[in-house]
């Protein structure tokens, strides 16, 4: 008798489980798979949840400052990607429920600041800091807080996320 699923050891146990966190994985890859499914197809493997083809293109070097700030379709579509790919964390319209940090209040220690070139240079800082996060995520002693997202989201994508929030302020500049 071999079949894991019936024997009873701990071992058969062990692989029964086994079994079924692969399929869990399985499942979740197919998810995003489908997931990425509404991005046109134009010959790129790589998947693309968002299309930020109308937007003005940036190159592969990721810029050190939002290139989009006040720009009304980044706007747009930053609104939809963050509710894709962020809001099941941070919530939706980025009031967070508590599970991840409100990101309307990235910005809130600029606010304060009266020095406008001094209010530029954190708003700047806080740009570095958020589309460093959101490519690399967050895992700290082996556990993943944030998944990393460089692979699914273009630099155009994550400035366009950005410029929404940037529309989501809990305190203005
Ligand atoms: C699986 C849940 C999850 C998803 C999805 C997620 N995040 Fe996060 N995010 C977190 C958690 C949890 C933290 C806090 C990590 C820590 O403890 O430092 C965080 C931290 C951040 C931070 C740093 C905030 C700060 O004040 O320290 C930024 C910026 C951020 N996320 C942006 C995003 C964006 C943009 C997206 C979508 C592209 C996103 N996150 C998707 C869970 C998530």
């Amino acid at each position: 008798m071999t079949n894991p699923t019936l024997s009873p050891t701990p071992r058969g146990w062990a692989r029964h489980l086994h079994l079924r966190l692969r399929l869990a994985a399985a499942g979740f890859a197919l998810g995003m798979l489908a997931w990425s499914g509404g991005a046109p197809a134009h010959g790129d493997v790589t998947p693309q949840a968002v299309d930020t083809r109308a937007l003005p293109q940036l190159g592969k070097d990721w810029r050190p400052e939002n290139p989009y700030r006040k720009h009304d379709a980044a706007i747009k579509v930053g609104a939809s990607a963050y509710n894709q790919n962020c809001a099941r964390c941070h919530g939706l319209e980025a009031i967070s429920g508590g599970i991840a940090p409100d990101l309307r209040k990235l910005e809130n220690d600029c606010a304060t600041l009266r020095d406008a070139a001094k209010k530029n240079s954190c708003v700047k800082e806080v740009d570095e800091f958020f589309a460093g996060k959101v490519r690399r995520g967050v895992t700290r002693n082996g556990a993943v807080y944030m998944p990393p997202f460089e692979a699914m989201l273009t630099q155009e994508a994550v400035w366009a996320i950005k410029a929404y929030l940037e529309t989501r302020r809990e305190k203005q500049l």
